[in-house]
């Protein structure tokens, strides 16, 4: 399907999911464009351009048409620190969930806010415990890289930041000196995969381009927006922030632009500290399907369900992180045919804490190889994380075993090496791969070597991983989860409900 682009670009366009072409991240079709000229907003006036460096990249604008199987288009916007019980009980955000899906059991990970919003792009938060600026290395792969991975396009977008690719950790509104937009809830750029790259810094904009966007029915297919200080609630109350989101969603929910699009209206971390991280979360928008709206789901999840909800949709493969296992939204798991597990026990879960990671401050370590092995309902991790991790796996191991069980600060991450069965899954896709690539006819020259050499060393792995266990090694299977046809109502123990049925079947040792 061809369509158009502004300014006169055309491209064209994968019909299904299944054969999308994967857009590079710059497309001919791609509109550049300088933020020269003064935003049409009143609220833009402030100009911390003076006190801060120039733009140095181009704002791009540019959409995609991969049909998901739940929704099209997938919009988050993230509040800041309010307890669960605050938020549900808010006159707005009850008017609010009348319209949506009331996810009752939906946590954040830890304190302070950063950690949460870095996770819920990379499915980890690798020990972070302050609102300090961090460049996460760039071989650590975001869901930039999954939604770029099968074409579909993406943008975040933040209130008052003064333009496109802003990197400075604050900017002040000039016009009523508010504290305006930080970057530690801006998370895409704190990974330098995303700040060395123009094409994608390119695409962290502005308030402002969002509105333009909408209007001109160019908003990408995933959105991160994050409002300003005020508007989040973080300098005001959650009644400053549910007014802000109950004025600015019912125009956006009924926009034409924005048919079959799936909202997630949630808050970063919960603002009691000694607590367990319980965030209000809801589902609006026109995916939600009308005896759905209104409802309540009692499923267990976390931020990382944003993720693995995502993946879902429009079939991505995954980071190999939390991503991978976390619940899919039920709504949406009833369409791909995902799982939607129990968790297992969260008495004395607190998520209030950061576990060790690389940029914790008194307890390094370091960040741990994703899970080339995992398979969650047919999807597998992205290529390019196995090319970069798989030594380090295969001789380290990982601290990511496909549970819903989150660590935290007292329960931390633990390493397990990859059994000889995951080896053998992992020497499965290499071979896969390359067939695939022989088919093409597009012989990959370097990549093809670098991909031949990989499954060498993981057969010879595979061989000493064996021997090991011959002699009594440690062991460990990995949880895979694969949708069937055993249509499965999942209850809590503890009493949770859910609201719908999933289709659903658990294949352990995959
Ligand atoms: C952000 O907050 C300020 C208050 O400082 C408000 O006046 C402004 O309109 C808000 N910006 C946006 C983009 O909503
Ligand atoms: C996390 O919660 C537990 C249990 O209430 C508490 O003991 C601990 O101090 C909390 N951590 C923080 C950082 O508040
Ligand atoms: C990832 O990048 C960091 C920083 O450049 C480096 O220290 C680390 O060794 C890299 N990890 C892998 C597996 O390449």
């Amino acid at each position: 399907m061809r369509i158009s682009l502004g300014l006169g670009a055309t491209v064209v366009m994968a019909h299904s999911w299944v054969c999308a072409v994967t857009l590079p991240s710059t497309t001919s079709a791609d509109v550049h464009r300088r933020d020269s000229t003064p935003p049409l907003t009143s609220h833009s006036s402030h100009s911390s351009r003076q006190r801060h460096p120039k733009q140095v990249v181009d704002t791009i604008t540019s959409t995609s048409n991969v049909p998901g199987k739940a929704f099209d288009r997938f919009i988050t916007i993230w509040l800041e620190n309010t307890d669960y019980a605050k938020a549900v009980g808010d006159p707005n955000m009850k008017k609010l969930a009348k319209q949506g899906i009331l996810l009752t059991n939906y946590h954040a990970l830890t304190h302070a806010s950063q950690g949460n919003y870095i996770a819920a792009a990379a499915g980890d938060y690798f020990g972070i415990e302050t609102g300090d600026t961090y460049n996460i290395p760039s071989n650590v792969s975001t869901i930039v890289d999954v939604l770029e991975d099968k074409g579909v396009s993406w943008g975040a977008y933040q209130e008052d930041m003064p333009y496109t690719g802003f990197l400075s950790a604050e900017a002040v509104n000039t016009r009523n000196k508010a504290n305006a937009y930080v970057r530690r809830h801006n998370p895409l750029v704190s990974f330098k995969s995303i700040t060395e790259n123009k094409a994608r810094l390119g695409r962290c904009k502005t308030h402002t381009a969002f509105l333009e966007e909408l209007e001109t029915g160019l908003l990408p297919q995933w959105v991160f927006y994050t409002p300003n200080m005020t508007n989040n609630g973080h300098d005001t109350s959650v009644t400053h922030a549910s007014h802000y989101a109950s004025t600015f969603l019912p125009s956006l929910l009924s926009h034409p632009s924005l048919s079959n699009t799936l909202f997630l209206l949630t808050f970063d971390e919960s603002h009691t500290y000694p607590v367990r991280n319980h965030v209000f979360a809801l589902l609006l928008g026109t995916a939600i399907p009308p005896h759905l709206r209104g409802t309540t789901d009692a499923s267990y999840y976390d931020h990382y369900s944003q993720l693995a909800t995502v993946q879902a949709n429009w079939g991505l493969r995954h980071l190999g992180r939390y991503d991978a296992a976390a619940n899919v939204f039920a709504v949406v798991a009833g369409e791909t045919g995902d799982v939607v597990r129990v968790h297992p026990d969260l008495g004395g879960v607190w998520l209030n804490q950061s576990y060790p990671g690389a940029f914790h401050r008194k307890y390094f370590a370091p960040i741990p190889p994703p899970n080339l092995a995992l398979r969650v309902n047919g999807r597998g991790i992205l290529p390019a994380i196995r090319k970069e991790w798989g030594e380090l796996w295969r001789g380290k191991g990982t601290v990511y075993d496909g549970s819903l069980e989150i660590p935290w600060r007292y329960k931390p991450q633990v390493y397990k090496l990859p059994s000889e069965e995951e080896l053998k899954i992992v020497e499965g896709d290499i071979e896969e791969e390359k067939e695939e690539k022989e088919k093409e006819g597009g012989k990959g020259g370097k990549e093809e070597e670098e991909e031949e050499e990989m499954a060498t060393m993981v057969k010879e792995s595979a061989t000493a991983t064996a021997a090991a266990a011959a002699v009594g090694g440690e062991r460990t299977e990995t949880a895979g989860v694969k949708g069937a046809a055993a249509r499965e109502r999942s209850a809590g123990s503890n009493g949770w409900g859910v609201g719908m049925a999933v289709v659903m079947v658990v294949v352990m040792g995959m």
